[in-house]
C-alpha cells in the first residue's frame, strides 16, 4: 500500500509517505522531519509531553493517526518563536522558572498557547491548573507554569 499525505508544519508544507498507516504523528514529526522538540513521555495519551496544535486545537501527537490528519495545518514548539523573539508563553516560563529539568516543557508551552488561544485560561490560577490537568510534570514545578501560562495571557 502506497499512502501519503500532506500536512503543514510551521507554516511549511510537507507532502510525506507513509509506509505504515498505524504510525502516529509523534513519530512522524521526530523521526521523519527531525522536529525532536515534540517529546515521547508515556506514549498512551497520559503524560502530554507529545502534545502539538492540530488546526489550532490541542493534541496528544502520541495517538493521533498521521494518516487521519491529511491536510492539517500543524504547530509545534519549533514553530513558536518568531525569528529571535521567542512567543510571550516561551518568556514567561522563562520568568517564572515553569520548568526544571525541561523534558515536559515543549508540551506545556504547546498546551499553555493552546489554553490561551482557546480562551480557556482565565485569570483563575485554579482554572489554569485544571485547563493545563493533562500535561504532567515529575520535578514539579506546577507553580512555576502557572504563574507563566496567568502571565503569558495577560
Ligand atoms: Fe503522548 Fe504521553 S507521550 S501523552
Amino acid at each position: 500500500m502506497n499512502l501519503s499525505i500532506t500536512l503543514t508544519v510551521n507554516g511549511r508544507e510537507r507532502m510525506l509517505a507513509l509506509p505504515d498507516p498505524r504510525v502516529t504523528l509523534l513519530d512522524l514529526l521526530r523521526d521523519r522531519l527531525d522536529l525532536t522538540g515534540t517529546k515521547k513521555g508515556c506514549d498512551r495519551g497520559h503524560c502530554g509531553a507529545c502534545t502539538i496544535l492540530v488546526d489550532g486545537r490541542r493534541t496528544n501527537s502520541c495517538l493521533a493517526l498521521a494518516i487521519s490528519h491529511d491536510g492539517a495545518d500543524i504547530l509545534t514548539i519549533e514553530g513558536v518563536a518568531h525569528g529571535d523573539t521567542l512567543d510571550p508563553v516561551q518568556a514567561a516560563f522563562i520568568a517564572h522558572d515553569g520548568f526544571q529539568c525541561g523534558y515536559c516543557t515543549p508540551g506545556q508551552i504547546m498546551s499553555a498557547i493552546g489554553l490561551i488561544r482557546e480562551g480557556q485560561a482565565g485569570t483563575d490560577p485554579e482554572r489554569v491548573r485544571e485547563g493545563m490537568s493533562g500535561n504532567l510534570c515529575r520535578c514539579g514545578a506546577y507553580a512555576g507554569i502557572t504563574e507563566a501560562v496567568l502571565e503569558a495571557q495577560r
